[in-house]
């Protein structure tokens, strides 16, 4: 299932990310804002109990979150979600994985694999691209094999490649992206895209 979120705050800081001329101050704090509502949205279906609260004036209904909730950044672009995750579930266990394409294969390998056992959890995986889906694919595929109940996927800018990659091994899988793209390249970067994420964000 895909949800594309089609939200004007994040269309707006969208912009500034794809612009060819945006800083790395610039590209960082554009970030903070997208990741903040994609993680928002991929958190929409957490596992939560009902409960009931006193206010100074009467009962109200509430809600709090029930179960292990797992947090696994994909490396190195991943981290950027980082600050999202402090302000948005900072009790969430964060666990670590590591892949890189190759540069002509765009293939990804894994260099580090921090996902532990992950029974029974609500697993979110954030990238903030998608796009052939070798990285996530892998990553979703490890978090499943190791327990995981339920996996959603965030991004920042998804292409359609991707998305059948993912939706087609993993039907139940949700994947929320800011915005989904019109294709892959000859060297499967996204088009129009936001060019290597990784690089804008880190500086590098
Ligand atoms: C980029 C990006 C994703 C991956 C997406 O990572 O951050 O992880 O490519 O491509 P895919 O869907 O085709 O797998 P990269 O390998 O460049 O590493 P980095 O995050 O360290 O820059
Ligand atoms: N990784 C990126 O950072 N950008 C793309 O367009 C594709 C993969």
């Amino acid at each position: 299932m895909l949800h594309e979120m089609k939200h004007p705050v994040s269309d707006v800081a969208l912009t500034i990310l794809r612009a060819q001329d945006t800083c790395t101050t610039a590209f960082r704090q554009q970030t903070q804002r997208v990741a903040l509502m994609v993680l928002a949205e991929c958190l929409r279906t957490m596992p939560i109990d009902a409960v009931r609260v006193t206010t100074p004036v009467g009962e109200a209904d509430g809600c709090r979150p029930v179960g292990r909730l797992v947090v696994v950044p994909v490396l190195r672009a991943g981290l950027a979600f980082t600050s999202a995750v402090e302000q948005l579930c900072p009790d969430a266990e964060l666990m670590f994985a590591g892949l890189a394409r190759d540069e002509t294969t765009a293939e990804a390998h894994w260099y580090m694999d921090r996902i532990g056992d992950v029974s029974g959890a609500f697993v979110v995986v954030l990238d903030p691209m998608l796009a052939t889906g070798g990285s996530v694919g892998q990553v979703v595929a490890r978090c499943m094999e190791r327990g995981a109940a339920a996996v959603v996927v965030g991004c920042i800018v998804a292409a359609p490649e991707g998305v059948a990659e993912v939706e087609g091994r993993f039907p139940d899988v949700r994947i929320v992206t800011a915005a989904l793209d019109s294709h892959l390249n000859d060297v499967k970067y996204i088009i129009p895209g936001l060019g290597d994420f990784g690089d804008r964000w880190c500086g590098t």
